[in-house]
């Protein structure tokens, strides 16, 4: 039989107060600016599912044929009993891992960490039916504030896949990769999936889907401050932008207002003006060069193991083990 354990370490109050703190700290700034975290609502966190299996989206593609070349070499190098994966959304790529490390034997619990609680209670529900015997103890959390409080226990493995490092600016991702190691004890591991440094028009479309798919969820922050502040965006006024930012090696989600708009935030108290044209960023997705990463992660702590790319450089993955 499965046990399956929930830790909120996010309440709705907390996620509440968080909210409002970014979207005045965010809509009262210039330029005007969301954190990425408040796209995956329920409706967000299922649009992002059907991102993944866009033909233009291939990172999660990538990454999965990764995973399918390397988990066994992974499972075989961790010998990890606890996997905790940071972001963990639907656990779909996980599965792969979980099953290599089933078969090792070393396995003994999952730990899905993931901000969007109906996105983790909808994984452990499949998961609990289709690895028995395994542990499941769900956390919802926010992994650039909760990481402190992740389970302990000996021989961990913590995943954070899906390039979502990306969407942390560089001093956030420093940070964050520092308080990785300092939950870590010397020789447990960090396996790191970015997307790297590609051709301009590929990784554009990529964000920038034909069938619309990404500007719906990029509009879907929209819906949101509109339900949880009662605020009054007309959605559609506002218009999808996905731009590679060539210095900084990243792309920017944005939206443009294509009018001049007012709109109300009522839980805030606040009135805010949107000139015609103007963008609001809402998502930055940096990609790497394996180098940077390696250089990263080791001045966050962390002694390479591994690297593994694709024949297109366009993904690694990374297995880096704390010192
Ligand atoms: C780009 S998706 C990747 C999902 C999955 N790991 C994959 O590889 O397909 C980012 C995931 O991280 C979650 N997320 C975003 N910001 C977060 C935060 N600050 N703390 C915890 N989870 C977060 C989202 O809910 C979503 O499930």
């Amino acid at each position: 039989m499965s046990s399956a354990l929930l830790d909120i370490h996010l309440t709705d109050d907390d996620a509440d107060i968080a909210l409002r703190a970014d979207a005045r700290a965010g809509l009262t700034a210039s330029p005007k600016e969301l954190p990425p975290k408040w796209f995956y609502d329920a409706a967000g966190s299922e649009l992002f599912e059907q991102i993944t299996e866009l033909p233009e989206y291939y990172p999660t593609r990538t990454e999965r044929a990764l995973l399918e070349r390397s988990v066994h070499e992974i499972a075989a190098a961790s010998g990890a009993a606890t996997l905790i994966e940071l972001g963990s959304g639907s656990s779909a790529k996980t599965r792969l891992l979980l099953d290599a490390f089933r078969e090792a034997g070393t396995l003994q619990r999952y730990v899905p960490q993931d901000v969007s609680a109906s996105a983790l209670r909808l994984a452990m529900d499949a998961l609990a039916l289709e690895y028995p015997g395994l542990a499941l103890h769900g956390v919802v959390g926010d992994f650039t504030k909760h990481l402190h409080r992740l389970p302990g226990g000996d021989r961990r493995m913590v995943a954070f896949l899906g390039g979502t490092i990306g969407n942390l600016r560089p001093a956030q991702r420093a940070r964050f990769l520092a308080q990785v190691r300092a939950v870590l004890e010397p020789g447990e591991q960090l396996l790191l999936g970015t997307g790297l440094v590609i051709d301009e028009p590929t990784v554009v479309a990529a964000y920038d889907d034909a069938a619309g798919v990404t500007a719906a969820f990029n509009r879907n922050v929209l819906h949101v401050l509109n339900r949880e502040l009662h605020a009054d965006f007309d959605v559609d006024a506002f218009t999808h932008v996905a731009r590679w930012d060539r210095e900084h090696e990243w792309i920017e989600m944005r939206l443009r207002a294509e009018r001049a708009i007012t709109v109300r935030v009522a839980d805030l108290d606040l009135t805010v003006e949107f000139a015609a044209g103007e963008e609001m960023l809402t998502e930055i997705s940096a990609k790497f060069h394996v180098e940077g990463v390696h250089a990263m992660l080791w001045a966050a702590g962390f002694g390479l193991s591994r690297s593994w790319t694709d024949p297109d450089n366009r993904f690694a993955l990374t297995l880096a083990t704390a010192e």
